[in-house]
């Protein structure tokens, strides 16, 4: 199909629910306000942090990449080669000062938990986010 539904509504804060889009692998994810806050102590690590060079709709061309700070949906796709990136929330889980994001086990490039790519990394732009809605209360989400 060209849209695919995912139930949100169990998801507990911090869990990351992946799904298939048009075959393509598409992470949610439930953010803290924890999470939320890495999201600025981060910012001067990144190659482009206004995700001026990066693919999402308008509505997500924000700090939070997002519709809802507290809902992710994005591409799980590295943009380097395509890999999908690991999921590692917890701080310290790559790096001493890791803040939480995502770490891609083919090249070693690094996201923040924005999808947001950090410097000198192999890759060269922040992952996709896809067109979705939130909708019946935010229990669903409907990407395409
Ligand atoms: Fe992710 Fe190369 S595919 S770093």
């Amino acid at each position: 199909a060209a849209t695919t539904e995912a139930d949100i509504s169990k998801m507990d804060p911090g869990m990351q629910l992946t799904v298939l889009w048009q075959g393509k692998p598409v992470a949610i994810v439930r953010r803290t306000p924890e999470m939320l806050a890495t999201l600025d102590k981060v910012a001067g690590e990144l190659a482009d942090p206004n995700s001026s060079d990066s693919v999402q709709p308008a509505y997500a061309k924000n700090k939070y990449r997002s519709r809802k700070p507290e809902y992710l949906v994005m591409l799980s796709i590295c943009t380097h080669l395509g890999c999908v990136p690991l999921y590692k929330p917890k701080p310290g889980e790559v790096t001493p000062d890791w803040q939480g994001g995502y770490f891609c086990p083919c090249h070693g490039s690094k996201y923040d938990l924005a999808g947001r790519v950090f410097k000198n990394v192999p890759a060269p732009r922040n992952m996709d986010i896809p067109p979705y809605a939130l909708f019946d209360g935010d229990k669903k989400v409907l990407i395409g």
